[in-house]
């Protein structure tokens, strides 16, 4: 028997293995002939395992699975049960468990395996809200490109990445996953970081399948609660959510992954209308879709199914194809389709897609072809990566303010005081989301600042962020704020004899990202204390923020003189920052999320509705939409940033090419005596329209560099697509009426006109 269908399987699917026909060059058509012939050999259960995920023996980034222990999960992977593994790293660990699939199962159908790559492998680079402040998409797809290369060369074939999910809401800890509020410029980062993790050929080895999460609408969870509800209008989630996940549907990420979260009471794992509707059948997504971890079982929790069985009916039919770490397909989905109970087309269908991608990763004609311990060494860590993430690292980088040009800082003859708990920190960095990422690998503020030598640098903790028994791990949820202020005179005093003082503050790299929600988003612990006491005795302060969203800090923007946000900028994190500090590097960043005033005010965000009375209309009586005791304006908007040069804009002109293309101009001219980088940003207003629009959207940019005195044009082409939107039944429609148009270097930018679409 196992030899006819050896026969079977070689010339029906793995004869590609001598042929010249590489993965590269097969046409689709053969490799969907290839997926068919394997899908006539499967057994039932055989194709039930293709759609089981386990994760590694046992690494866990969610809770641990209540069902099945290791021994029971060796032998499911022994009889070819499983299709994929998660939380598995290294050429060794990966190649021992490949054997077992490829040589022990019947059919040796490869395994294909699956990691959270979020912001790099091994090379930390600047956590993705990061990264997004950069506005800069070669960068982006770039650090993607090297993430995709170090984690394949660990033989990992697929990351979770790029999460997508737009949200405004900076208590959510998952905003530091993702590109922020604003589904433009969400959609253009997103499809950037796929092509950088797919690449042009996803079966070279040193590309990676991605991932587009969470669909759909888990950015939006109610109060900025991890998993919790979600509650959003028709219009949000056309114009908002979808737009980032139907862009890199386009650009052909070849996996999604669903979400933890309800849409309109009904998980969006079970979800018919998401998974099947709108991703499968009106954007034509030919890849498959995995679960959130647990996400299957979690429908019985939220009330939708009232076993694992009815959740794995439920799932099925709406299209989840792979199961991560429920172990509801395995079993209960063969039974279920024995009874009739689901199609055993469904069944096909997802296998059929699991396949697919397998086939298009070459996972069938050398199964190991991620597998190769002496290029794992040679690449991991390969100094490249370290010069590209010094690079995105420095571009992240966002200036808030800086009165009198207390920055760049003077080279020479200047006593420098460090402090903060955040300066001396060589893994809070990191950030969080960098599994095999290790402690103590990033290049700390202190370190950095110390390459420049010609100033004195004396540092003082002053306090801790977090109290020192916290226990930081990933999956660990002690982390308690410090209280302890007992360093604060040493700081003080070294305050007092220091020309300037170099404060790091912000939240440590764990009390962002999944499952690390808070409540208020001010400079956790005593640091904001510490803070006001230090500029008491010296107002000369430099306040670096390293954070994972954005944050309240309402009192130091307005007395502190210089404030850079840092963000957490992963190994080269100190390099970069003392670049930017000196001036060896002109910061360009623009703010990807909107900073508040107040934690009251979220959400807030920049392409907001005019409500029925607005702010400047009758402002001076009760009744009209605001608070008494915040103003609606935020601290810092979305897209705002500083530079140490200054740009002017000037001459915006419109030209209608036809009815349906708009040209927009506008000159750049570097107003300052040094180089550097601006985003021009372009924003419409659709006056009138059948579904209301915001007051501004961003429907175009561009990262440009000019020499001081130096005029640059700038051109944008707007048609259908971005003059257009969705109509609460899904329909994407163009009005024509009266538009305006903002051009600036930030969402509050004041140069306008307007232009009428017939
Ligand atoms: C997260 C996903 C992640 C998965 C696997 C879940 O808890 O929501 O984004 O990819 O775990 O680690």
């Amino acid at each position: 028997m196992k030899k006819v269908l050896l026969l079977v399987l070689v010339f029906g699917y793995i004869s590609c293995k001598n042929s010249t026909n590489t993965i590269k060059n097969s046409p689709k058509s053969t490799i969907e002939k290839k997926v068919d012939s394997l899908l006539n050999i499967m057994t039932l259960k055989e194709k039930v395992g293709q759609m089981n995920q386990y994760s590694g023996f046992w690494d866990a980034t969610g809770p641990t699975p209540k069902g099945g222990d290791k021994a029971a999960r060796y032998e499911d992977l022994k009889k070819g049960y499983v299709g994929s593994m998660l939380n598995v790293k290294g050429v060794k660990q990966i190649t021992a468990l490949q054997k077992i699939a490829v040589e022990e199962t019947r059919l040796g159908i490869p395994l294909i395996f699956g990691f959270d790559v979020i912001h790099g492998y091994k090379t930390i680079g600047p956590i993705p809200l990061a990264e997004s402040a950069s506005w800069d998409l070669k960068a982006i797809k770039k650090a993607a490109e090297n993430a995709a290369e170090e984690t394949a060369a660990s033989g990992i074939n697929w990351t979770f990445a790029p999460m997508i999910d737009i949200s405004r809401d900076a208590r959510w800890g998952r905003v530091m996953e993702g590109a922020g509020e604003d589904p433009f410029l969400g959609s253009k980062i997103g499809v950037a970081r796929v092509k950088g993790f797919q690449g042009e050929d996803l079966s070279s080895p040193k590309t990676i399948a991605a991932c587009a999460k969470h669909f759909a609408a888990y950015g939006f969870a109610e109060a900025g609660r991890e998993y919790n509800t979600v509650d959003i209008g028709t219009s949000t989630l056309y114009n908002i959510v979808f737009p980032p996940f139907k862009a890199v549907t386009e650009a052909d990420v070849r996996t999604f992954m669903n979400a933890f979260n309800l849409l309109n009471d009904i998980p969006a794992t079970g979800n018919e209308f998401l998974q099947r509707k709108i991703l499968k059948k009106d954007w034509n997504f030919s890849g498959f879709i995995v679960s959130d971890w647990g996400s299957i079982g979690e429908m019985v929790t939220h009330g939708y199914a009232e076993n694992n069985k009815q959740a794995t009916e439920l799932a099925v039919k709406a299209g989840s194809d792979m199961d991560m770490e429920s172990n509801a397909y395995i079993k209960e989905l063969a039974n279920l389709v024995k009874q009739g109970t689901v199609d055993e087309q469904l069944v096909d269908d997802a296998v059929k897609r699991i396949l697919r991608v397998k086939f298009e990763l070459g996972l069938f004609e050398d199964p190991y072809r991620y597998c190769d311990e002496e290029n794992e060494k040679k690449v991991v860590g390969k100094k490249t990566f370290h010069d590209d993430a010094l690079d995105i690292a420095k571009k992240s980088i966002v200036l808030l303010k800086n009165e009198n040009n207390l920055l760049p800082l003077k080279k020479e003859n200047q006593k420098i005081a460090i402090i903060g708990a955040l300066a001396n920190d060589k893994t809070s960095p990191l950030g969080n989301w960098r599994i095999a990422g290790d402690d103590g690998t990033a290049i700390s503020v202190i370190e950095g600042l110390q390459q420049y030598k010609g100033n004195s640098l004396k540092y003082a903790k002053g306090a801790d962020v977090l109290m020192p028994n916290s226990k930081l791990s990933f999956v660990n949820e002690l982390l308690i704020n410090e209280t302890d202020t007992s360093g604060f005179s040493e700081a003080i005093k070294l305050a007092k004899e220091s020309n300037v003082v170099v404060m790091v503050l912000g939240e440590h790299g764990l009390q962002t990202g999944e499952g690390r929600s808070r409540s208020n988003i001010d400079l956790p612990g005593v640091q904001q204390e510490l803070l006001e006491e230090i500029y008491k005795v010296n107002k000369n302060i430099v306040l670096v923020l390293t954070n994972g969203r954005p944050l309240a800090i309402p009192w130091a923007a307005e007395h502190i003189p210089a404030i850079v946000e840092a963000w957490q900028l992963g190994v080269q994190s100190g390099n970069a920052i003392a670049q930017v500090l000196y001036g060896d590097y002109n910061p360009s960043g623009k703010l990807p999320m909107t900073f508040p005033k107040n934690v009251g005010q979220v959400p807030i965000y920049y392409n907001h509705k005019s409500t029925g009375r607005p702010y400047g209309e009758n402002n001076d009586v009760v009744f009209w939409s605001h608070y008494i005791d915040e103003s609606n304006r935020p601290l810092y908007p979305f897209g705002f940033g500083l530079s140490y040069t200054s740009f002017s804009y000037e001459n915006l002109k419109i030209n209608k090419i036809t009815d349906r293309e708009i040209k927009v101009s506008v000159d750049l001219t570097n107003t300052g005596t040094v180089k550097g980088k601006e985003v021009t940003q372009l924003y419409i207003h659709d006056k009138y329209a059948s579904v209301v629009r915001p007051v501004r959207e961003l429907k175009g940019f561009e990262l440009v560099e000019l020499e001081p005195k130096e005029t640059k044009t700038i051109e944008f082409t707007l048609s259908e697509k971005e003059l257009g939107f969705y109509t609460n039944t899904g329909e994407f429609i163009v009005e024509p009426g009266e538009f305006n148009v903002f051009i600036g270097g930030s969402s509050n930018a004041t140069l306008t006109d307007n232009f009428n679409l017939k």
